[in-house]
């Protein structure tokens, strides 16, 4: 009983502590607001460094990995930031005042991976170029690179900021804040994007094509 009291008196004691601390908050202090702001950072999740789509490259493009870094290469999604020079983004641009939608953020927060992340994620070899990028669905891979390439290791890998891509990702940018939009079927839209690792059967069925 006198421990339960105890923690009450604890318990009571930290509330007012806070309340006081919340109230002397309230007042505007014009000296502060940074250091209260950078207070709140700390509790923020741990973002993650971009590497870029070449990094998969080296592991995802071989035969036994269906050639995925290829496959990724030939959809439009590899060609996102490239299609903003192209004649229809000119139009579409000069209908909405922009001058240039390669250096517009109203195109490229879609167009580019991690557009609004800070260039210290993106480092220095980061590049517009490749546009919609690996990590734009599975996550940037600064800290997962590591960690999941290892069996059994998915738990530690998502942790570490790997990505399970949903029809919701999609949608993000896949809506009518898109210019250009005329609806989203997901079932019929990731058959135009997806890629695998194929089972045996599969890999002596390229074999056999000799591909
Ligand atoms: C050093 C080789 C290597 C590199 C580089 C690499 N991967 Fe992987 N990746 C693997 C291996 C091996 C696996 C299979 C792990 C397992 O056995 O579960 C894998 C699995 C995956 C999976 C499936 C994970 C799951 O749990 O469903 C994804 C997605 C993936 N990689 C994405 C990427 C992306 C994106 C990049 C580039 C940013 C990349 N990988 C770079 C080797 C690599
Ligand atoms: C909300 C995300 C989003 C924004 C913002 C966005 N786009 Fe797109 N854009 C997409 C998506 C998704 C597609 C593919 C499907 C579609 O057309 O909606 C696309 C496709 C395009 C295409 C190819 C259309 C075709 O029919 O071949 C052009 C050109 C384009 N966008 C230009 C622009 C320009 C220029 C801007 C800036 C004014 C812009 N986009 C802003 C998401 C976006
Ligand atoms: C960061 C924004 C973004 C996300 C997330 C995104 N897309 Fe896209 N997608 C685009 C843009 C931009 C284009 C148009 C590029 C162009 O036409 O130049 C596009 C084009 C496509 C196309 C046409 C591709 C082709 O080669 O014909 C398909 C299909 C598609 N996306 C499916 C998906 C699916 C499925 C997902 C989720 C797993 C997804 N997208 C997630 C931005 C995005
Ligand atoms: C538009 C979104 C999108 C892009 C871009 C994308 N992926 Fe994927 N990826 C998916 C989806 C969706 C799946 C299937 C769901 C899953 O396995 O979690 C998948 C699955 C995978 C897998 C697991 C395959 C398997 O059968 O185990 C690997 C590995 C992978 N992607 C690597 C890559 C690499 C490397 C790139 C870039 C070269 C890339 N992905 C680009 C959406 C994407």
């Amino acid at each position: 009983m006198k421990k339960l009291t105890a923690i009450l008196v604890l318990f009571f004691g930290a509330s007012l502590l806070w309340w006081g601390f919340a109230v002397s908050q309230e007042k505007p202090k014009a000296s502060t607001p940074k250091a209260a702001s950078e207070k709140a950072d700390t509790t923020k999740a741990k973002e993650h460094a971009y590497v870029g789509a070449t990094k998969c490259k080296m592991c995802h493009n071989t035969a036994t990995w269906g050639k995925i870094y290829d496959k990724w290469a030939a959809t439009k999604h590899a060609a996102a930031y490239t299609a903003l020079a192209g004649e229809k983004a000119q139009t579409v641009a000069k209908n909405l005042k922009i001058e240039d939608p390669q250096k517009s953020e109203k195109c490229l927060v879609c167009h580019v991976a991690g557009y609004q992340a800070s260039a210290k994620l993106k480092g220095e070899k980061y590049s517009m170029e490749e546009g919609v990028t690996c990590e734009v669905c599975h996550g940037p891979a600064g800290d997962y690179l590591k960690s999941h390439n290892k069996k059994d290791n998915e738990k530690q890998a998502i942790a570490d900021g790997l990505v399970k891509p949903t029809e919701e990702l999609c949608v993000a940018c896949h809506n009518k804040q898109s210019p250009t939009f005329e609806g989203f079927k997901y079932e019929e839209a990731i058959k135009l994007v997806e890629h695998h690792k194929p089972t045996m059967e599969e890999l002596k069925k390229t074999e056999a094509e000799g591909k």
